[in-house]
């Protein structure tokens, strides 16, 4: 079975990111062959400023690896080293309806909010249908807002494999997880980088301490007993700790002496027994541009492998010989 995701490059990552996304790609590594890569032709319909992209693009690299990305068990690559794929757009662009196109919600919203529409952002989805189906994906990990671009993906790879009478592609799924619910951020709302509400996963110890403390709660007195239940404090501790240990911690909200300072540093210490393990390795890797540049070359030289011979049976079905 192959696994098959693409993550835009955006530069800080919260714990929002992380228990939503890229533990579960992580973990997937262990359920099938998995492809990953960072989206950097797609990211260019957001990111207009060189430096920005270079760096997010190479931070992205860096946390994925950090994080636990094995690239001999999967291929790991940035999306514009196998340039097979811009062909495919072109071939799969005219099997594309501008109806269908017209549909695509988050293309729909960007422009509803005001973002001047160009053909980039609206052929998008046609990019996206040409990374999945190059290379025979059979399951695409994705969060709700992107579970209609693989539906075009299907119509895209029926309308396609109808014109030329074969079974060239393969249909693939999405993959929705609803289990990891979403991770409220420090005012209780989704935590979401545009809400500045996040924890971020790499930063300093002191923002960190910062954002940690910051975390919203009832305004209950050190004498009170507390409500375990509806505090985000307890929310987020029950991402880091196992039952037991929520146990003990639902007998100190419930026993008044400690204030939600003490459940903050709690919550604190937790993140960074998760976290510093990855913090180590990935200083090492942003201290070392050359060897995360040898990583994403191998993973490239063994994606356009496969890119390579895919796009010469696209090639001689549609008659370009
Ligand atoms: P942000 O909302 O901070 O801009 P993105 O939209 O870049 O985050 O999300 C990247 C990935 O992280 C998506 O797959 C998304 O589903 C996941 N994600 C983001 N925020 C959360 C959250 N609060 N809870 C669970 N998953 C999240
Ligand atoms: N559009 C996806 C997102 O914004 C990223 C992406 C690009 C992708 N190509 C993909 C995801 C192919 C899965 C498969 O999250």
């Amino acid at each position: 079975m192959r696994i098959l995701s693409g993550i835009q490059p955006s530069g800080t990552i919260h714990i929002g990111n992380y228990f939503g996304m890229i533990k579960k790609m992580i973990e997937s590594q262990n359920d099938g062959e998995l492809f990953a890569f960072i989206a950097s032709y797609h990211a260019l319909t957001s990111v207009k400023d060189k430096e920005l992209l270079e760096k997010n693009t190479f931070e992205a690299a860096v946390n994925f690896l950090a994080l636990g990305m094995d690239p001999e068990k999967s291929t790991f690559w940035v999306q514009h080293h196998v340039k097979e794929v811009l062909e495919l757009y072109w071939i799969l662009s005219n099997h594309t309806s501008m109806g269908l196109l017209e549909r695509a919600h988050s293309f729909k919203d960007k422009t509803a909010r005001g973002i001047q529409a160009n053909h980039g952002l609206f052929s998008y989805p046609v990019l996206m249908a040409a990374d999945i189906l190059l290379f025979d994906s059979n399951i695409v990990p994705v969060g709700k807002d992107q579970v209609q671009h693989v539906e075009m993906t299907r119509d895209i790879a029926n309308s396609f494999n109808h014109s030329y009478n074969t079974d060239l592609f393969v249909m693939p799924k999405s993959k929705i997880d609803d289990v990891v619910a979403t991770v409220p951020g420090t005012d209780g709302a989704k935590m979401s980088k545009s809400y500045n509400n996040t924890i971020d996963m790499f930063n300093t110890k002191k923002k960190i301490k910062k954002q940690v403390m910051g975390i919203v709660t009832d305004s209950k007195e050190l004498d009170e007993a507390k409500d375990w239940a509806g505090c985000n404090v307890y929310s987020l501790c029950k991402l880091f700790m196992g039952e037991d240990e929520l146990l003990t911690l639902q007998k100190r909200y419930e026993t008044p002496g400690e204030g939600y300072g003490h459940f903050k540093l709690a919550l604190l210490d937790k993140i960074n027994e998760h976290f510093d393990p990855y913090v180590q390795k990935r200083e090492e890797l942003l201290n070392n541009p050359k060897k995360v540049h040898e990583i994403l070359e191998y993973g490239a030289s063994k994606a356009r492998k496969i890119a390579s011979a895919k796009m010469e049976i696209i090639r001689d079905t549609v008659g370009l010989i």
